[in-house]
């Protein structure tokens, strides 16, 4: 295996999250390598995951997991974008491989320990490389650290009390990472710029949370990487995170799963332990929650009729022979067209077909 010319390489994307992260990269135009360990899959999931993957720069690598060969790969990018979690197992060799290579570091984690051992082990060899290590690019804890910023523009505010609520459901493998994550790693919050582990067995917390008439039931899910973030943040010195979804027997359910995952793995090897906890998980969860699509607009309202057009276009038959399909003039055909292509917010139909794959209505 060669280094790469392109600038961006998708670490994992053959994965939920790794062919979200390909179709970005294909709407913005920037050529990447889709990397994995298996070929097939990584074809597979472009092909099947990625609309309009045809008109992307990009090219599949199969890789070997090991800092050697991940090396090799990313001489030659500027950027990886890892999605092989959980990354406190994962990430070392795709960090390693990084700074050899001199790329820039990103994942999608949520692992507090693993936001811990980068800042201790390599955030000073980045920054003397001149390269950004930057983990966590993901949903949870994106958002919570978004809505902090605008709260520490007022000076004297130094604490951060997070609360995090999410709807959907997790993928398989962040439920693996969930689970692994509770039952091998200590969870912390920041008290006066240190470290304080939250009480292991403290079970659910109880929060109000403004709009809602219901408590919520909340857990610390490992520390969430907010303490780690703001840790060095002059303007931080307490940072306390719970999180949690509006589904009561979810929540309880939780603290149990995790308790028994404990029982059953206590005094295994770390291998044998991650297996049976990656088990666990996939009883818990099986199925891989639907591709949220894009912002459809207007596209939902879509009429029946319209939809059938839109099939019709894609099968391509021109006006006249839509017309005749529909028992219509072709006066109306082309006024559905033009309602069509604004509810879509396009021009033509060949863009109204892109725009339609894209969210996923065809
Ligand atoms: N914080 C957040 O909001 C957030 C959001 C999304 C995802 N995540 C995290 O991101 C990670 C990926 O999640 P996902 O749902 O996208 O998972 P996924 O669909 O299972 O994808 C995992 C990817 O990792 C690869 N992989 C797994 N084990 C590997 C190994 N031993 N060597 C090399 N590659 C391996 C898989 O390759 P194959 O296809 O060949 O199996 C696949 O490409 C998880 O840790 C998840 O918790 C976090």
């Amino acid at each position: 295996m060669s280094s790469t010319r392109k600038p961006v390489v998708v670490y994992g994307a053959s994965g939920y999250t790794g062919r979200l992260v390909c179709e970005y990269l294909r709407e913005y135009g920037v050529p990447f390598v889709a990397a994995g360990r298996s070929a097939d899959k990584l074809h597979a999931a472009m092909k099947a995951n990625v609309p309009g993957i045809e008109t992307a720069d990009y090219e599949v690598v199969e890789v070997q997991h090991g800092t050697e060969a991940l090396t090799e790969l990313f001489r030659g990018a500027s950027v990886v974008l890892n999605t092989v979690g959980p990354f406190a197992k994962f990430g070392p060799e795709v960090v390693q491989a990084c700074l050899a290579a001199g790329c820039h570091y990103t994942d999608t984690t949520g692992e507090q320990d693993w936001l811990i051992t980068l800042d201790q082990a390599w955030g000073a060899n980045f920054e003397a490389a001149g390269l950004l290590l930057s983990p966590g690019l993901a949903q949870m804890y994106t958002t919570g650290e978004i809505a902090a910023q605008p709260c520490l523009e007022t000076p004297g505010l130094d604490t951060l009390d997070i609360a995090v609520f999410w709807g959907g459901s997790p993928t398989i493998a962040s439920t693996q990472t969930i689970l692994v994550n509770a039952a091998t790693s200590k969870a912390f919050h920041l008290q006066q710029n240190r470290y304080v582990e939250w009480q292991p067995d403290a079970g659910l917390y109880s929060l109000a949370i403004p709009g809602q008439h219901e408590m919520a039931l909340a857990l610390p899910w490992g520390g969430t990487w907010h303490p780690v973030w703001f840790r060095k943040d002059p303007r931080v010195a307490n940072v306390k995170v719970l999180g949690g979804v509006f589904n009561k027997p979810l929540m309880l359910g939780v603290p149990k799963i995790v308790e028994a995952a404990l029982k059953a793995t206590e005094g295994m090897n770390e291998e044998d332990r991650y297996a049976e906890l990656a088990q666990t998980a996939a009883s818990v969860m099986n199925a891989m929650p639907p591709r949220v699509a894009a912002d459809r607009g207007d596209a939902e309202e879509l009429t029946e009729r319209e939809l059938k057009i839109l099939r019709l276009l894609k099968a391509g038959l021109g006006n006249r022979e839509l017309a005749q399909s529909l028992c219509l003039s072709e006066a109306t055909v082309k006024w559905h067209l033009h309602n069509i292509f604004a509810k879509l917010g396009v021009k033509n139909r060949t863009s109204a077909l892109a725009r339609a794959q894209e969210i996923s209505l065809l």
